[in-house]
């Protein structure tokens, strides 16, 4: 059984990543919005993959006799100023989203709430790769500047993202 505290805890989280599969699929649209496919097929699979960080926690709620809670989904903001302007969104809310699980594994570590603690480490390491990815993309935009050929370029490297079920 769950400890009411971590169900609490778990259930917002399990809001926290709708909420970024919501963010990703706003910032599709605008990259749609702005003519830049690859741009949007990379942020269609982030917000799918985010559904399956939802499912994932979701699942286990579940699976430990919890009982999951949806609560209501924050809007998320539609517009940004250019594409290194959204990355470094994406970045920043990845960045958000890394301090909420590191929160999660310290109330599980004082719960002595070890099977939370392990299903939690997978979604540590995931925000690892979060962070590089979204930081690998804000650089280039930074050295890319307003040269549109080579934006051009990163749009046709983002539009060959493939989403990998339960790769993530
Ligand atoms: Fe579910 Fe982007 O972290």
């Amino acid at each position: 059984m769950l400890s009411e505290k971590m169900e609490k805890a778990l259930n917002k989280q399990i809001n926290a990543e709708l909420y970024s599969s919501y963010l990703y699929l706003s910032m599709a649209t605008y990259f749609d919005s702005i003519g830049l496919k690859g741009f949007s097929n990379w942020m269609r699979i982030q917000a799918k993959e985010e559904l399956t960080h939802a499912m994932k926690i979701f699942d286990y709620v579940t699976e430990r006799r919890g009982r999951v809670r949806l609560f209501s989904i924050e809007q998320p903001p539609s517009d940004w100023e250019s594409p290194l302007d959204a990355f470094e969104a994406v970045l920043k809310h990845e960045m958000k989203v890394t301090g909420m699980i590191n929160e999660l594994v310290d109330k599980a570590l004082e719960e002595k709430d070890h099977a939370t603690y392990t299903m939690l480490q997978w979604f540590v390491m995931e925000q690892v790769e979060e962070e590089s990815s979204a930081s690998e993309i804000v650089e280039k935009l930074r050295f890319v500047g307003n040269d549109r050929g080579a934006l051009f370029a990163i749009d046709q490297e983002l539009g060959r993202r493939q989403f990998v079920e339960g790769g993530e």
